[in-house]
Order: C-alpha cells, then structure tokens, then sequence
C-alpha cells in the first residue's frame, strides 16, 4: 500500500511515521508514505500557497494551483483509490472506515490549513473528505497521521500477532477488555484469579462478558450499532 500526503508543513509529519509500529510496516515494505511539500509546486514567485478569501473575512484560504499541480503529478506515476481531505466538516472517522481504507492500494490524504482549501479543490479533485473528531487542530497534519497510523496497523503482516488487531477495541462494535500484566499483586492489589487459573475457555467468555459489560458503561451507542448490523 502506498499513502501519500500532502501539506505546506512537511516536517510535522516526520515523527510519527519513525518509530515503533509505522517504522516497522516501511522498514518492512508493508507500507510506502510519502511526504509531499505543497509549496514546491506553487508557481508563485513567492511560492505562496494561500490567499485572501474572496467576499472578505478573516483568515487566509489555500489557492488550487499548486494542490492540482501535486495531486497530478502523483496521479501521473500512480492510480489513486481515494483522495482524501483531511477536514472537521468531514464524515468521522471510525473502526469501520480504517479496515475500509486498509484495503486500498494506494491513497492520498491533502492537509488543510489556515481557513482551508478553495472549495474548488474540494469539488473536483478530492473523493472523501475524514474528520477525526469534533474539535478543530491548527492543521490537518495531527489527522492525517492519525487516519494513516488507525489504517497501517490493521495491513496483514504489520502487528507481529495478527488477532492483535482482531482484539482491539470497535473491531466488532465492543470496546476490549482490560488486561493486565505480571505481578498477580502489587502491594494487595490483585489480578482476577480466573486469568491465572490457566482454563483459556473461562478466560475468553471472561473477557466477552468484560467487554460486553465495559461497552454497556462507557458506550451504549456501539451496542445499538451493533444490533443493527
Ligand atoms: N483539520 C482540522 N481539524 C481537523 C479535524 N478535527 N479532523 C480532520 N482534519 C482537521
């Protein structure tokens, strides 16, 4: 799978893809990310990137120029699955919308900034449009490392344990159970005996009913979503 993202920031997005799980899935040739610099194909002397908004108002508004310019020269070297605008007026991204998107071969995510981008670009260059929740950041940076880490880890081949991300929390509209780890006791603070008692039987239906008992408390929604489907 190839992700390809576009931004006038390049440089926040080098974290998150040089550790841990993402540096493995490239390390591996799982996955290719691509950053792209949206500045470089502005045509401006100045090589600016934005503008006033026409009709007035406060805040700057990225012109379509150099967004076209990089779109097309990706889409000269590959075909595009989705081109996604990364946006809090977007559909909200969930468990459902990652194991989708996993499935692609190859996607591009464009980051907004300042006011956003000419809705132009919007109607005629992006297929998807993926918020990541209802609060706004500075950018569309954060998202798309979002978007791109929730679609990564779900490729075969990327966790070293493949049910690992068959047990995550929404993958079957149930939050996961709670785990823990060795010792059994610290300081009188004790694990459920059950999963000591090595009966793995017990312990799965154990850990169904957690889960099932976890999403009744914290997010009943996902149990009603779940009925439905
Ligand atoms: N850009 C700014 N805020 C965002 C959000 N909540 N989701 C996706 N992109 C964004």
């Amino acid at each position: 799978m190839k992700i390809d993202i576009l931004t006038v920031l390049p440089k926040l997005l080098e974290g998150p893809f040089a550790d841990s799980i993402l540096k493995r899935a490239i390390d591996k040739e799982i996955v290719q990310v691509g950053v792209h610099d949206i500045r470089k194909f502005s045509k401006d002397k100045h090589q600016k990137v934005d503008d006033y908004a026409f009709g007035g108002g406060a805040g700057m508004v990225m012109t379509i120029q150099p967004i076209h310019d990089c779109i097309e020269s990706l889409k000269a070297a590959n075909e595009y699955d989705e081109i996604i605008y990364m946006t809090p007026d977007g559909e909200q991204l969930n468990q459902q919308i990652s194991n989708e998107l996993s499935m692609k071969k190859n996607i591009m995510i464009l980051c907004g900034h300042y006011k956003g981008v000419d809705q132009r670009v919007r109607d005629h260059l992006i297929t998807r449009e993926i918020s990541i929740g209802d609060y706004v950041l500075s950018g569309g940076e954060l998202a798309a490392a979002v978007l791109s880490d929730s679609i990564i880890r779900l490729i075969p081949g990327v966790l070293n344990d493949e049910t690992s991300a068959l047990s995550d929390s929404f993958q079957d509209d149930l939050l996961a159970p709670p785990v823990y780890t060795r010792p059994a006791d610290y300081n009188g603070w004790t694990v459920p005996e059950i999963l000591t008692s090595g009966h793995l039987k017990k312990i799965e239906d154990w850990r169904f009913e957690q889960s099932v008992l976890r999403t009744k408390e914290r997010r009943p929604d996902l149990l009603e979503r779940g009925k439905k489907h």
